[in-house]
């Protein structure tokens, strides 16, 4: 059986007979007794089994090493350690999977650092199991949400012609062989021999696809694997990450900023009461404090700023930057963690300069800035950009001429607007700086399975 079933309905258990499959995380011995830590990977917390002179292997087993595939069975009873209410007295141990000496993850602590380059055996540690749970039942939570709220979730294309936050950003893909490219009479690479008959890249977003099924379903999400070339090499940039791409028609800025919210107390609920253990070693041993952090969170509503006011807070405060606040610029790391850290939570930041951000968002009437939004965290800085969309036809193609957007890949996207379009809004959910934000792990590379970024893409 599962070790979750077993310990959450431990007393029903009290004096019976079961049989649990699993992996040794230690097993201590004297010369008459010993305990291994038994998990199965259901639950967080190991389970203890006890074993003494009555076992009939008793010195195989008190030889088994840490890592190793056991089936034991055995009787449940209550337990005389602190550690526990129950352990298992085994009546049979078998071994399914000898471990090595060699076996790396002893039970002692690992830097983050080394268990990164074992990575296909960092879940087994206490840490990384606890934030790949959380993970997956961050995605359940995600799709609750927006099932819930009458949102069709929607499948964007991984392979597409078309550019959402820049070409420069996405991996083209290609069937060519390097060494042997067809080349066009101007001796540029022929693209219209490849396979699509044309230039192809991996998506950087599912937005502009999740736009045309909001101009029907009225409310749309994606959720799904984002690749781009950016050469960061930060502790929030990977070159794959995996991104929510809500896209809602009949609303505006404010609407979406009031969805984003709704929806980031829903998550945190869902995960704190699904993932207690879980949440409790982040709180111990990750980020102190960090639960408190969450429920002050899920009672609080978000500071709303402008872009201008946030550069007016930033040249106010009494700070020496590295780079310093302008009106007409990014807001860099540090500006981002001073001003969450001032107003000690989320805070949006809305109405941007027109030119630091996409073709796409809405241009507001002073003609300067647009109606994109960022939500900032305290931690995983940026956790979720998004805007209002220009839904008018002629501004749209005004903005992609002077951005130099190639308009032809894109009439389909500026057809909406000539269809039954409509005021809309949408945004991306960074899912990693999500899981940065709900275990406290700060560095990406912790919180996705198998990270790629700029020189390491291992496994
Ligand atoms: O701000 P971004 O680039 O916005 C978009 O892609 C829009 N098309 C979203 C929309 O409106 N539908 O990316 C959205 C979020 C960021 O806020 C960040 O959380 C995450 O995606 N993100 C990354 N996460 C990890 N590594 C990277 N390299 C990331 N780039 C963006
Ligand atoms: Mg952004």
């Amino acid at each position: 059986m599962d070790i979750k079933d077993l310990c959450e309905s431990i007393k029903k258990y009290e004096g019976k007979e079961v049989t649990l499959e699993g992996w040794v995380r230690n097993n201590r011995n004297q010369s008459n007794f010993g305990f291994i830590d038994f998990n199965d990977g259901t639950y967080f917390k190991s389970f203890q089994i006890v074993y003494d002179k009555d076992l009939k292997d008793f010195d195989m087993v008190s030889k088994i090493r840490v890592g190793s595939a056991l089936r034991v069975c055995g009787k449940i009873v209550k337990s005389e350690g602190s550690n526990q209410s129950h352990e298992m007295k085994a009546t049979s141990v078998e071994v399914l999977g000898d471990s090595s000496e060699d076996y790396p993850i002893q039970p002692k602590r690992h830097t983050r650092e080394f268990l990164r380059e074992v990575a296909y055996l960092r879940p087994r540690t206490n840490l990384f199991n606890a934030v790949f749970r959380v993970r997956s039942v961050a995605a359940q939570a995600i799709h609750e949400y927006f099932q819930s709220h009458n949102y069709v979730y929607f499948h964007s294309p991984i392979i597409t012609g078309a550019d959402c936050e820049g070409s420069d950003q996405m991996f083209k893909i290609t069937t060519f062989d390097f060494n042997d490219l067809p080349k066009d009479e101007k001796g540029k690479v022929d693209f219209k021999k490849d396979l699509f008959g044309k230039k192809a890249y991996i998506t950087g977003s599912g937005q502009l696809h999740g736009e045309t099924f909001a101009m029907c379903y009225k409310k749309i999400y994606t959720f799904g694997p984002t690749m781009r070339t950016e050469k960061s090499n930060t502790k929030t940039h990977a070159n794959e990450f995996w991104m929510i791409e809500p896209e809602v028609a009949f609303c505006d800025i404010e609407g979406i900023m009031d969805i984003e919210e709704e929806m980031l107390k829903f998550i945190i609920n869902y995960v704190m009461e699904k993932c207690p253990l879980e949440m409790e070693f982040f709180d111990k041993f990750v980020e102190k404090g960090l639960i408190e952090k969450l429920n002050k969170v899920k009672n609080s509503k978000f500071v709303r700023i402008t872009h201008h006011d946030a550069i007016k807070l930033l040249k106010e405060a009494k700070v020496k930057w590295e780079f310093e606040p302008d009106y007409n610029e990014d807001i860099a790391k540090e500006h981002e963690r001073y001003i969450t850290e001032y107003y000690d939570g989320p805070v949006f930041i809305k109405d941007w300069p027109k030119d630091i951000k996409a073709f796409y968002m809405k241009l507001n009437d002073d003609n300067k800035t647009v109606a994109g939004v960022d939500l900032e965290v305290p931690g995983a800085g940026e956790l979720i950009g998004g805007s209002q969309r220009e839904d008018d036809y002629d501004k749209l193609i005004k903005r992609m001429k002077e951005m130099n957007i190639p308009q032809d890949d894109l009439v389909w996207y500026t057809n909406l607007r000539r269809f039954g379009g409509c005021y809309h809004s949408g945004f991306g959910l960074g899912f990693e700086r999500l899981i940065m934000y709900l275990t406290g792990v700060d560095n990406i590379r912790d919180v996705i399975p198998y990270p790629r970024t700029p020189n390491s893409c291992d496994y």
